[in-house]
């Protein structure tokens, strides 16, 4: 018997590399025509402290000046995306984090390229439950979470 998957909300970010190369409304349509609905989303430029608290649990990685540097190096747009079993969902759409690796029809696989230029892979999304939950925390307050139906809800989500 197929387990019945449970409704999930898991957190998004488009990087500065998506938005400076004008490719977030393409990227947000990949969730939206899966069935995936946005319930929360904005554009913000954050600092060191916030975009450190995102990438606490990294601290210790070579990387972590690299992505904290480059998550403060412009806007990026926070999203929180709901849906049955969103969270995996997600991140098979978004595919493999080095976009070396990335399989053609993600997002990394088919619009990025290497993570030897600073990190470049144009989206973050939320590993599994507990990330979720701290990272949407982090990102959105209560009252900017929305509650609404798709029409084709019934069908996909
Ligand atoms: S993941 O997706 O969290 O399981 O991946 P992980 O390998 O643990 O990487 C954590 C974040 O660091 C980014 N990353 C890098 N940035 C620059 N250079 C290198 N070599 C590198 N390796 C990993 C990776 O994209 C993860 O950030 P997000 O924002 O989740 O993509």
């Amino acid at each position: 018997m197929t387990d019945i998957p449970t409704t999930e909300k898991t957190f998004v970010l488009l990087k500065p590399d998506a938005v400076r190369r004008g490719i977030s409304g393409e990227i947000l349509e990949r969730f939206e025509k899966r069935g995936l609905k946005i319930i929360a989303m904005k554009m913000v430029t954050v600092g060191k402290d916030q975009a450190s608290k995102h990438y606490k649990e990294h601290k210790k990685k070579p990387f972590f000046d690299e992505i904290v540097g480059f998550i403060t190096s412009g806007p990026i747009v926070a999203i929180v995306v709901e849906g049955k079993n969103s969270i995996t969902a997600v991140r098979k759409i978004v595919g493999s984090t080095n976009p070396e690796q990335a399989l053609p029809g993600t997002i990394r696989g088919d619009f990025a390229h290497t993570l030897a230029h600073g990190g470049k892979n144009l989206i973050h999304a939320s590993a599994n439950k507990e990330d979720a939950e701290i990272e949407i925390d982090l990102w959105f307050d209560i009252a900017e979470i929305n509650t609404y139906s798709r029409n084709d809800e019934g069908d996909v989500l």
